[in-house]
């Protein structure tokens, strides 16, 4: 048995600066064994960079960190695993060409001359897996398999290299509630076999359930550790925002107008979305509930035609629209927040500006070709100001935003297109507390102007907090409709299950 709870890992007044940005400054960490440590903090706060540094994916600029009592300082993530440090990052990094044992084994695969010995490595991958309760086929090709199945697979490398101290960046972001109660099932595992897990998370509820202790940063400096069991929700606000923040939501003062959205009898092609009708009105906010897989993504998936309609149809203000491709939906005054925005909408190499910009180009230009530069600009400043996005200027890399702030980013770009209707899925998901209520309020405030909302949220305080109505979507039919005010969280998912 290990000797539990000593220190295993010790991370001391880590600074670590980019151009225009002080990201860590001064912060310390101390991991014990057998204990999961939470880090948690607002977009952009260093979390990640802080993480990075440990994992030899960033240099830290002074400072010391001690695995084991011993100083180490990776240069790669290589020899961070090699000594027992793993990361399970917040943007999955695989060989997606490539199958599941070669992401877990690549590079030190024990060789017979040149051959690896292919059935050791498919024997081993099957033990790990057997351990962790993983059902893949080692030989599957990591680009056909869904998020959640590529992420265990980067868990089974971590176990894989005996770690002592595992990062989750953000793990949940993408995953059902069965596969969190997995996730979950692993790191307990994990914790009581001596592991210590650095946990990041925006999700309260879930820290206040895994951790046993807390640490919080803001703008690059710690802020405070605590045993998780004498941490609240609100102390944990408090101390992530710097202040009191005794509303979680906006007051609601948008004004419900006449029917502008008429769905009737949408059945998907390739979903088992079936015979879905309902109105949105001029300046409400629908939302939609339900499991996950019942369809949610589905009805926004349709409206905006990303995904084939096989019946149905739309209207917009009494008249039909077809949107066949984004391109319609586009011009037709639709826009769409995807949920995988970060693997869909983002181009990395582009700045700021340029991935708020490139959906309303239409907008900027004057004469012909050109493109106003101050009226880029301005856009791109609402953006930055609206939704508190943290980047030392416009013309910043977007990839070298926080994960928080580049989906800050793409919220942006759509509420530029000036839509009449705001398809949303999951607008708030990796987002923090505090940021969540700006664009709550950013949502109120479009309704206000007249536009129709229809937002999916796995978050039911959300719905009942932010929406009008709720539409609950159960096996790909439309299962019931509850007014936000009067209804309860029992009575949704009692809906919930209706057809499930
Ligand atoms: N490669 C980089 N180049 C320039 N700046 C960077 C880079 N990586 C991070 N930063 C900056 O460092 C700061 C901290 O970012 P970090 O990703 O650590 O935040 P975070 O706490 O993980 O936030 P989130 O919750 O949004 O993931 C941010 O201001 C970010 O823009
Ligand atoms: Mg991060």
């Amino acid at each position: 048995m290990e000797n539990n709870n000593s220190v295993l890992l010790e991370m001391k007044n880590i600074c670590k600066s980019f151009p225009g940005v002080k990201a860590l400054d001064n912060v310390s960490l101390t991991v014990k064994r057998g204990t999961v440590h939470a880090l948690m903090g607002e977009n952009g706060a260093g979390k990640s960079t802080l993480m990075k540094c440990l994992f030899g994916i960033y240099s830290k600029d002074s400072g010391q960190i001690l695995l084991n009592g011993k100083e180490v300082s990776f240069k790669t993530s290589k020899e961070a695993l090699e000594h027992g440090v793993a990361m399970v990052h917040q943007e999955l990094n695989q060989a997606l060409k490539r199958n599941v044992m070669d992401n877990i084994w690549l590079g030190r695969y024990p060789t017979v001359g040149p051959f690896t010995s292919e059935k050791k490595m498919l024997a081993d991958t099957a033990a790990i897996f057997d351990d962790l309760g993983i059902h893949v086929d080692p030989r599957t090709i990591m680009s056909t398999m869904p998020v959640a199945q590529r992420q265990m697979v980067e868990i089974a490398k971590a176990v894989s290299y005996h770690s002592d101290v595992i990062v989750f960046d953000e793990p949940t972001s993408s995953l059902t509630e069965e596969e969190v109660e997995h996730l979950f099932r692993i790191i307990n595992m994990l914790r009581d076999r001596g592991c210590g897990i650095i946990y990041i998370s925006h999700k309260m509820e879930e820290i206040l359930r895994i951790s046993d202790e807390v640490t919080v940063m803001r703008d690059g400096a710690w802020v405070a550790t605590e045993p998780a069991a004498e941490m609240t929700m609100e102390r944990i606000i408090k101390l992530m925002v710097g202040r009191e923040l005794t509303n979680r939501f906006p007051p609601k003062d948008n004004e419900i107008g006449g029917v502008l959205l008429e769905v009737e009898g949408l059945t998907a092609m390739h979903s088992k979305l079936r015979d879905v009708s309902f109105n949105v009105h001029k300046g409400e906010i629908v939302g939609l509930a339900g499991l996950d897989g019942s369809g949610r993504t589905e009805v926004l998936e349709n409206i905006f035609g990303v995904a084939t309609r096989k019946s149905g149809v739309i209207r917009l203000h009494g008249k039909e629209v077809k949107n066949r491709r984004a391109r319609d939906a586009i011009k037709n005054k639709f826009a769409l927040l995807t949920e995988e925005r970060r693997a869909t909408g983002i181009f990395g190499i582009l700045d700021i500006q340029e991935n708020t910009t490139i959906s309303s180009l239409k907008k900027y230009k004057v004469k012909g070709l050109y493109l106003s530069r101050k009226k880029m600009e301005e856009s791109t400043e609402w953006s930055i100001r609206a939704m508190r996005i943290k980047t030392p200027s416009q013309d910043t890399k977007i990839r070298s935003l926080s994960g928080g702030n580049q989906q800050k980013v793409i919220l942006g770009r759509w509420l530029l297109t000036d839509p009449e209707v705001l398809l949303l899925d999951e607008p708030t998901r990796g987002i923090d507390v505090g940021a969540k209520y700006e664009i709550y309020q950013l949502i109120i405030n479009l309704a206000k102007e007249g536009k129709a909302v229809i937002m999916v949220s796995s978050e039911m305080p959300e719905l009942l907090g932010v929406c009008d109505r709720i539409l609950v979507m159960s096996g790909g039919r439309l299962a019931g409709e509850v007014d936000a005010k009067a209804t309860t969280q029992e009575e949704i998912m009692t809906l919930a299950a209706k057809y499930a």
